[in-house]
């Protein structure tokens, strides 16, 4: 017995002094792996009388229930004390400045075009889209725009190239987001409510023109639509939009070949000291053009205008956005001058309208 107190003794301390995962586990070998001292002796138990083996046997057995429970403790000791050595070696300053990341900003072209959605979203419309290279049918002739209309001139269309031989109708770069009314009722049936924001291409370049811009169109088809229904609900995208409670829109009588009557909407404004205001002052400026949509282009479209009647309109969303933000010159918006974009564009988390 005297062995086996010798032999606790030894490994006990051996445990106790093993100063890391790998040394404990030499320890562990010698003691209870294969060859180890403890496991030699439980051999020798089958050499003993059995009285002997009574004794010895539980004796050998505690020991080995001893040594492995010191040894379990001592590696939990070992793995915390290796835990908090890595710890204090490997730590970070939360405090520490953030490395510097890019930002992107929100260009108030889609800012504006967000905010017009959730505008007319609230009153009940949906958004619709069309394809930026359209047909001369749906640009022109299904607005009643017929080839030898001036309009068609006016418009500065950009024709797309056609091979010598190649007779297909002329495709062009829509020069409005007109045709979406069409495409849409076509498409959809009446009623309908819709808008469909979009980019338009026109030969021409100057302060408050480039080659490309940006229009929503709007269009309300049923069978009791008035003009009346028009004004009001361009009153109430205006306020909300420029959220000013006293805008005073102008109806001018005007023309265009796809409505009837038509009307283009000028609105209220102040300049002073280069200062824009609205709401107030003597000036007007022209923000859209609407009116009844032509019966001819209910009836291009597959819908009966003896049924049903409704209104469109085409705001330049480029003009509204710069009335809105002050922003001077139309050709910046399309330079991509990243100090212009920092300054002008918008957080993309900030909520729109
Ligand atoms: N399509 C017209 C333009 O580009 C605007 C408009 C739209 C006018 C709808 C009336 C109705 O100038």
């Amino acid at each position: 017995m005297d062995t086996l107190d010798a032999l606790k003794t030894k490994y006990l301390s051996k445990i106790e002094g093993a100063g890391d995962e790998t040394a404990l586990e030499e320890v562990r070998v010698a003691a209870l792996g294969k060859k180890g001292e403890v496991s030699l002796q439980m051999r020798s138990l089958g050499q003993m009388s059995p009285e002997e083996r009574q004794v010895a046997g539980p004796a050998l057995n505690a020991l080995k229930a001893d040594l492995t429970e010191a040894l379990a403790l001592r590696r939990d000791g070992l793995a915390d004390a290796a835990l908090n050595a890595r710890l204090a070696e490997e730590w970070a300053d939360v405090s520490l400045t953030p490395r510097p990341q890019q930002q992107g900003t929100l260009h108030p072209i889609s800012q504006v075009t967000e905010e017009v959605i959730a505008i007319f979203a609230d009153l009940g419309y949906g958004v619709a889209e069309g394809p930026q290279v359209e047909n001369d049918w749906y640009n022109f002739d299904s607005l009643n725009i017929p080839p030898e209309h001036p309009s068609r001139q006016e418009m500065d269309t950009f024709y797309m190239h056609r091979e010598a031989g190649d007779n297909r109708p002329p495709h062009v770069l829509r020069t409005h987001t007109s045709p979406v009314q069409v495409r849409h009722m076509e498409a959809h049936g009446a009623p309908c409510r819709i808008i469909c924001p979009g980019r338009v291409y026109r030969a021409d370049y100057d302060q408050t023109h480039t080659p490309m811009f940006h229009q929503v169109e709007g269009l309300a088809i049923d069978t009791d639509i008035s003009m009346a229904n028009l004004k009001w609900t361009l009153e109430e995208f205006c306020c909300a939009f420029f959220e000013i409670d006293d805008i005073t829109l102008r109806f001018r009588a005007s023309h265009f070949p796809f409505t009837e009557p038509s009307a283009e909407v000028d609105i209220r404004c102040s300049w002073e000291d280069g200062q824009l205001k609205l709401g107030e002052g003597d000036d007007w400026l022209e923000i859209l053009g609407s009116g009844m949509v032509h019966p001819k282009v209910l009836s291009n479209a597959g819908i009966d205008p003896e049924v049903y009647q409704g209104f469109a309109f085409g705001i330049g969303i480029d003009r509204i956005a710069m009335l809105k933000y002050g922003i001077p010159d139309l050709r910046a918006f399309f330079e991509s001058d990243l100090r212009w974009l920092r300054h002008y564009g918008f957080s993309p988390l900030a909520s729109a309208g």
